[in-house]
């Protein structure tokens, strides 16, 4: 079933490990992720991020689809708008019915975004729907790597106090869009950061994360772990693979291929997350 994000994060936490964003591309991602949480038992965050708002055009109708899949899901699934600059799309998603939002507000000065992500957190708890903010820029989504930046733990905690947020992206070694699983990630200031921070913290651009610095990072205290990129390679080598190996004209061959092959990563990785043995 459809789920809001706050109670997922909270059992994860509580159980001393981290939950899946996966990114809603296609209407096939949705199905591919449905597939693997409910192989492995586990709840899944399907995300749809505003740059995919904008390819399709609209939000209304891959928001459907996905609130579609999680409401026939035997699993819990939170449908959260991922990566929103635009107060509006907000509040799009807020009518839509989706159940979480990240509001990120990372390349507005400071004070804006913290009296931004405020109202937005006014608008969306009114309406039940759960707000993930970011302090200190990831970066990466515009090809520029800054693996160097660094979110302070008590600006941080100073942030949440500040915003009322119900999730902290914060910036601790990853990148955005990496396609090699290199990142070394600061294992010593999640640690300090979730120390001081009340909320669940939560990784972005983990798909330069090799699988054991995901463990590490979930073990020192991330709690949403978005991995988006390194689907995208999973699904392309898959569709490349099926249409050079079973040419075909008919895009459910190499499409369902793509699925296939994204549903059993999903479920390993959601398991990796979950620190099942
Ligand atoms: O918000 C989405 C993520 O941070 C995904 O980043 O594509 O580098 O895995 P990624
Ligand atoms: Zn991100």
């Amino acid at each position: 079933p459809l789920s809001p994000l706050v109670p997922v994060l909270a059992a994860a936490r509580d159980g001393g490990h981290a939950v899946a964003a996966y990114n809603v591309i296609q209407i096939e991602h949705a199905e591919a992720y449905a597939v693997a949480a409910e192989r492995v038992s586990l709840p899944v965050v399907m995300q749809i991020s505003e740059n995919a708002v904008k390819y399709h055009g609209s939000l209304r109708p891959i928001a459907a689809a996905t609130l579609a899949i999680a409401e026939a899901c035997t699993q819990p699934v939170v449908v959260h708008l991922d990566h929103a600059e635009s107060v509006d799309l907000v509040e799009e998603a807020v009518r839509l019915g989706l159940t979480s939002v990240m509001f990120d507000g990372s390349k507005l000065p400071d004070d804006v975004n913290r009296e931004t992500t405020a109202r937005v957190v006014a608008l969306c708890h009114e309406a039940g729907v759960s707000v993930e903010a970011e302090l200190g820029e990831v970066g990466g989504k515009d090809g520029v790597h800054a693996p160097g930046v660094r979110t302070d733990p008590r600006d941080a905690a100073q942030f949440v106090a500040d915003t009322g947020v119900d999730a902290l992206a914060v910036a601790v070694g990853s990148s955005h869009a990496m396609t090699e699983r290199v990142a070394v990630l600061d294992t010593d200031l999640i640690a300090d950061i979730a120390a001081v921070v009340p909320v669940p913290l939560v990784l972005h651009g983990s798909s330069g994360v090799p699988d054991d610095g995901l463990v590490a990072a979930v073990r020192a205290g991330m709690t949403k772990v978005n991995i988006a990129t390194h689907l995208n390679q999973v699904w392309t080598t898959a569709m490349q693979r099926s249409l050079e190996e079973r040419p075909s004209v008919d895009t459910r061959k190499y499409l369902g291929a793509a699925r296939d092959a994204v549903a059993d990563e999903a479920a390993r990785l959601l398991e990796l997350l979950a620190l099942r043995p």
